[in-house]
């Protein structure tokens, strides 16, 4: 097998998403663009992975991660397509084999379509093969003129007649190239056409006319090569990841009561018989079990559910995992580096911030428990607070298995309630409460006979 190499074009200003940032680093399902075309282009085993980047390169550098063979050119000024492929010349120089070539703003492509396109371009021999489509609207597109069957040129659409106009097979800006006679073909590409730019496509003609073989291989759902050039197109691509997603999903077994409102990124895995209702999102790492439920209005990012967990509405969960048969909500806020234990509660309006809360615990109301530890079958009352920030430092809580929290207490980090104690209700904990102990710190009632009608000067 030759050599793959992979040329991203991504130097483009984007001008069409009306945006201060580099169209290749808006997402689309939780993705940048370019890392879907990153991960496409993955199962190809490229040698060489050239991005080309002019405006806002620095920003692009940066939001891509070091890997072997990964290369930037950089194109200063932007004069085009084809002039784009040639700044990564210098990158391949003395390398052999096929050329690779995808723009940064196509990302819905499959890598099996990658591979047809690649094993046509070997088995023909060809010195290049344009991947095409037939859609209902190729206004904008460059438009595939044929003769006699055979792929002749490429027009671009403002510089098509009316009746390449009519044409409805479209340019998907994505190729595979004989490295050998590339670059010297490039330098003879000019840019005398309505954009005054130097075009990749021109390169079909130029090979046409020297007599050697061009290639195309027409896709069947030209969904997989919308190039996003604005927000409306970037919605309609978010779009199709939404239901690709989805319908996966529901295939494998999973319910999703409004699949329109379920928001579910490309690398989150849901077991079956889990039900997930509408407005939901679930990003990033997430994995959830069997026979979950996800009630509406829940996010949940970077998380791990086992199964049997029932988040209850408006839910948010962060970096946290919820074991199994947990309960979780309305209305709860689960924090970074938190893990809630198997059958445990936590109700709502509680916040937990990497905090454990141990099997068969409950926080059933209105509480925050931060950098706490708490063990099994310990009963947080309504209203506890960790204070484990003085002001400088976050400090430790530690409630052993079996302990009772009463409502509206306060612990003082650093502090231990030892295995079974009791804490009364409206109590500050400063001190580490012995096991088996009742703690509390309220001082005696007092009512004051008569002080209402002293303080109005009526009768209550
Ligand atoms: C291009 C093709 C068109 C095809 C369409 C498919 C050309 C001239 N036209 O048009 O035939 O139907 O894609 O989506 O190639 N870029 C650079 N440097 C430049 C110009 C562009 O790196 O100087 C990059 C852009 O960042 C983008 C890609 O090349 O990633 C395509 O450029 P764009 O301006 O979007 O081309 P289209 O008009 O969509
Ligand atoms: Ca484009």
């Amino acid at each position: 097998m030759p050599d793959i190499h992979l040329v991203i074009l991504a130097a483009g200003k984007g001008t069409r998403m009306k945006s201060a940032e580099p169209k290749v680093l808006h997402r689309a399902g939780g993705l940048r663009l370019i890392d879907h075309v990153l991960r496409a282009a993955s199962s190809l085993d490229a040698r060489t992975t050239v991005i080309v980047v002019g405006y806002m390169a620095a920003q692009i550098r940066e939001a891509i991660p070091e890997r072997p063979g990964l290369r930037f050119a950089l194109q200063e000024p932007q004069l085009g397509t084809g002039h784009a492929l040639l700044q990564a010349e210098p990158h391949l120089a003395g390398a052999e084999g096929t050329v690779v070539l995808l723009s940064g703003d196509v990302p819905l492509l499959r890598p099996d379509t990658l591979r047809a396109l690649i094993t046509t371009h070997e088995g023909s021999g060809a010195a290049a093969t344009v991947l095409t489509a037939r859609v209902a609207d190729p206004h904008g597109y460059g438009r595939i003129v044929r003769k006699e069957g055979r792929i002749a040129a490429i027009v671009e659409h403002k510089d098509a007649t009316p009746a390449e106009r009519e044409i409805d097979e479209i340019n998907s800006g994505i190729y595979a190239f004989a490295l050998a006679p590339l670059f010297d073909a490039l330098r003879s590409i000019g840019s005398a056409n309505a954009q005054g730019e130097y075009y990749l496509p021109d390169l079909v003609r130029i090979y046409r006319a020297r007599g050697l073989n061009v290639e195309a291989v027409m896709l069947e759902d030209a969904r997989e090569i919308l190039g996003v050039n604005s927000r409306k197109e970037l919605a309609d691509v978010t779009a199709i990841l939404k239901t690709t997603k989805n319908d996966e999903l529901m295939a494998a077994g999973v319910s999703i009561v409004d699949p329109a409102s379920a928001w579910i990124g490309p690398d989150v895995a849901v077991g079956r018989d889990t039900v997930i209702h509408p407005n939901v999102h679930l990003e990033g790492k997430t994995r959830i079990g069997e026979r979950c439920e996800i009630n509406a209005g829940v996010r949940i990012v970077d998380s791990t559910l086992d199964d049997g967990v029932v988040i209850h509405n408006f839910c948010v969960i962060r970096d946290s995992h919820i074991r199994a048969g947990a309960q979780i909500g309305p209305f709860a806020h689960i924090r970074p580096q938190s893990d809630v234990g198997e059958e445990a509660h936590v109700g709502n309006f509680t916040e937990l911030k990497k905090t454990t809360l141990g099997k068969g615990s409950k926080a059933n109301h209105l509480s925050y428990l931060g950098d706490a530890t708490i063990g099994e079958k310990v009963n947080v009352g309504a209203g506890t607070i960790t204070c484990n920030y003085d002001g400088t430092r976050k400090h430790q809580t530690v409630i052993e298995d079996g302990a009772f929290i009463g409502s509206d207490t306060q612990l003082i980090a650093p502090v231990t309630v030892h295995r079974g104690a009791y804490v009364g209700t409206g109590t500050t904990i400063r001190e580490n409460v012995p096991s088996g102990a009742l703690a509390v710190s309220a001082g005696k009632q007092r009512n004051i006979e008569g002080w209402v009608e002293k303080k109005k000067g009526t009768k209550a």
